[in-house]
């Protein structure tokens, strides 16, 4: 089939590469050139375990970019809309770039003569694809949805760094469709692709909710288990044991009940708050999603609290902070956990140090007064304390390192450092256990 995808950023990126893995001619559209150019020349414009290896294999062939969405409608009969949906100001979903996406493809779709398919993928709040993308189709073509071109919604369920196995090997495949026919025309899209689960045909706006309640159901676990372990460090429980057990029950399953400093990312945060603006639009006060979101707040500044009953005032302290990035495996600090506690840290007069494996580079753009190391030996050495923020593999071999700091305290956010085994004493405190 020949499809184009609107928006060469990670979910773009990543759905048009594994699109053109499976055997279909496809067309990337983005406004920015040097995305275009990089694509093109087979360099993939954005880092994700395996996309590289695709665009190489299929830039020039089966894969192709440009920033004219006219041609590349032309040449197509589907095109995935997957442009970012931040939060504004408020938290709430800004839809700016899903608007403009869509006047420009309405535009392209009324100067083709054959039957199109737009295919929302980004993630928005329901009933955008119904109340907001198409009737901005219908103006912008001169067009009727159903009719004259069809529109579904089709939410992705990638892991970053895990992205191009999600999208080959997915769990489940969610369709909601305006139109019976371009439902169809959808799903054979996706007929090479062995899902777990069978395909989920359904309405635009209950495929919209499917993703929000997923996201917002793995983020309330995670809440729920960090509560649990703030209790249980009250009780010196050790919450781990707890929560393993817990997710014995098969009803509950043992993932994502790690407690530690809380979600991050560019989807958790973003899609609950979104979720809960959406609810209250509608006259609906999200008890639950909203204590989700202030647990998830609350986190960091415990760190910053359990630092404190340790070293007392921070004030012109040197504190050591490893691990930047959101989760490990990425340099994405979005979101990422590491951000407010090194806020804190700074407000209260502390010099830091930090190390990441990975997202120095990009927290520096955020935090530059923060001395970046480049490696976790550098970062400890002479440092009053240490947190521990994000769950990199290398934080499990730290040892003698630790002796290398000025005072030995270490507050860990991840549960990474294998404190019952080391051979360095130190003051090891988990913010949970
Ligand atoms: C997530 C979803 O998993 C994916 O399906 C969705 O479409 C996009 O958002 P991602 O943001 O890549 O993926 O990260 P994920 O691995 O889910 O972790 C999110 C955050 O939760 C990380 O900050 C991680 O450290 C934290 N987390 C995860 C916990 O604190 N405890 C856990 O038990 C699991």
């Amino acid at each position: 089939m020949k499809v184009s995808v609107v928006g060469s950023g990670y979910v773009g990126t990543v759905t048009a590469a594994c699109l053109a893995e499976l055997g279909h001619q496809v067309i990337c559209i983005d406004i920015d050139e040097e995305r275009v150019n990089k694509i093109n020349s087979g360099v993939s414009p954005i880092w994700e375990q395996g996309l590289d290896e695709l665009i190489q294999n299929h830039a020039g062939g089966n894969l192709k970019a440009t920033s004219d969405y006219e041609s590349a409608v032309n040449d197509s009969d589907i095109s995935f809309i997957c442009v970012g949906t931040p939060s504004d100001d408020y938290g709430n979903i800004d839809l700016s770039i899903v608007k403009s996406a869509s006047e420009s493809l309405g535009y392209a779709i009324g100067s083709k003569d054959d039957y199109h398919v737009v295919v929302l993928k980004s993630t928005v709040v329901p009933e955008t694809t119904e109340n907001f993308v198409t009737p901005i189709l219908e103006q912008a073509s001169g067009k009727q949805a159903g009719k004259d071109f069809g529109v579904s919604m089709n939410p992705e369920f990638l892991r970053e760094g895990k992205a191009v196995y999600d999208f080959m090997n997915p769990d489940r495949i969610v369709i909601g469709a305006l139109d019976k026919h371009s439902g169809d025309v959808v799903s054979h899209l996706y007929d090479k692709v062995e899902c777990l689960n069978e395909f989920i045909r359904t309405n635009p706006r209950t495929a919209e909710m499917i993703k929000y309640a997923n996201n917002s159901f793995l983020a309330t676990k995670i809440s729920f288990s960090n509560e649990i372990g703030n209790i249980c460090k009250k009780l010196d429980i050790d919450t781990y044991e707890v929560m393993k057990v817990v997710g014995m029950d098969f009803r509950i399953s043992p993932y994502f009940l790690n407690s530690g400093a809380g979600f991050g990312g560019s989807c958790f945060p973003k899609d609950v708050r979104a979720l809960t603006g959406k609810s209250k639009e509608i006259g609906y006060e999200p008890i639950l999603l909203d204590s989700v979101i202030r647990v998830n707040e609350n986190q960091p500044h415990r760190m910053i609290d359990l630092l404190e009953e340790k070293i007392g005032h921070l004030e012109n302290k040197t504190i050591t902070v490893l691990g930047l990035a959101f989760k490990n495996g990425t340099d994405d600090i979005r979101e990422s956990r590491s951000v407010p506690v090194i806020a804190d840290l700074l407000y209260n007069g502390a010099k830091i140090k930090a190390y990441d494996p990975q997202a120095n580079g990009n927290m520096k753009k955020v935090f530059s007064s923060v001395n970046y190391c480049d490696s976790a030996e550098e970062a400890l050495y002479n440092s009053e304390a240490c947190l521990v923020m994000t769950d990199w593999n290398e934080f499990k071999n730290l040892d003698s390192e630790f002796g290398l700091m000025k005072n030995k305290v270490v507050v860990d956010g991840r549960r990474i450092i294998p404190f019952q085994n080391l051979e360095q004493e130190i003051d090891y405190v988990g913010i949970c256990w």
